[in-house]
């Protein structure tokens, strides 16, 4: 096992995506805590899954938008674990506006996804970095989108939240070193989500066709791709996208 002794916080760990990053993270031996805004249960049954191969873990409720949920939610695991050495913010929101309608854009729903998407896992570094700086150092993984390499994906507002997603892994890979690394995925489409499922069939067909692997990812690649940066000690500051290897994201 990979990560013996390691306590590991997922965002959105109720989450498809989430929930693979948590049973994987628990699976190469680290203590989890996950958060959710509305899905106890499901986060409950993680822990349980957790405690059911021998690890600790831990469901916290996290509204992400609101920064004294991010602190309150930060003190819960520190005090529970008594230290962090991953972060991996998975938590997000989307809404499917095409963007060719600007006027369905509102500022509320912009704030609202950015404040999600962006601010939030700002927040929660911030909020983490003291624990994750010390007992020689952690990680954090954001999972971001392909839709933050290039224009496309669900809205201009998420597109939008992902890039700077993107840029603030680079920001706090230099403003956080050398004690904490600091890495991005960026999934494509990923299948047997409700996310995906909600991709008209057509243009998710598309996707599956332009990928050079022949196949987009699934939750258990993007958990793999978390634990491969969690175990790597020298590399900071990258953005690996995760989606068959479709041309438009081999930047
Ligand atoms: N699925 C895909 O095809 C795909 C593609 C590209 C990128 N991604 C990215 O992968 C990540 C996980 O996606 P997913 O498919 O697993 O999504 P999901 O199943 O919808 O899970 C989203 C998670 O985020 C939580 N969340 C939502 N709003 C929040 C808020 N305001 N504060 C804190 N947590 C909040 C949800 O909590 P509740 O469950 O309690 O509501 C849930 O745990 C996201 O960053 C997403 O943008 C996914």
């Amino acid at each position: 096992m990979k990560l013996e002794g390691k306590v590991a916080f997922v965002t959105g760990g109720s989450g498809d995506i989430g929930s693979a990053i948590v049973r994987e993270l628990g699976q190469e031996g680290a203590d989890v805590a996950l958060s959710y805004v509305g899905q106890k249960d499901t986060a409950d049954k993680m822990v349980a899954e957790l405690e059911g191969i021998g690890r600790r873990g831990l469901a916290v409720q996290l509204d992400q938008r609101d920064p004294n949920s991010i602190e309150a939610a930060s003190t819960a695991v520190t005090d529970h674990f008594g230290r962090l050495d991953i972060l991996v913010n998975n938590a997000a929101w989307n809404i499917g506006i095409s963007f060719p309608q600007l006027d369905d854009l509102t500022a509320d729903i912009w704030d609202r996804v950015l404040e999600t998407n962006l601010r939030g896992p700002f927040l929660l570094s911030r909020a983490l970095a003291v624990p994750l700086k010390a007992d020689g150092g952690g990680h954090i993984v954001n999972i971001s989108s392909v839709g933050g390499l290039s224009p496309g994906s669900s809205s201009i507002a998420y597109s939008s939240s992902k890039a700077g997603l993107n840029h603030l892994t680079r920001c706090l890979a230099v403003a956080m070193a050398p004690d904490v690394a600091v890495n991005c995925i960026c999934p494509g489409l990923v299948e047997g989500t409700r996310m995906a499922a909600n991709v008209p069939e057509p243009l998710a067909e598309g996707a599956r066709q332009q990928a050079v692997r022949g196949r987009v990812g699934d939750p258990g690649d993007i958990a793999r791709q978390t634990v491969a940066f969690c175990t790597s000690v020298s590399v900071s500051g990258q953005i690996v996208a995760i989606d068959g290897g479709m041309p438009i994201g081999m930047r």
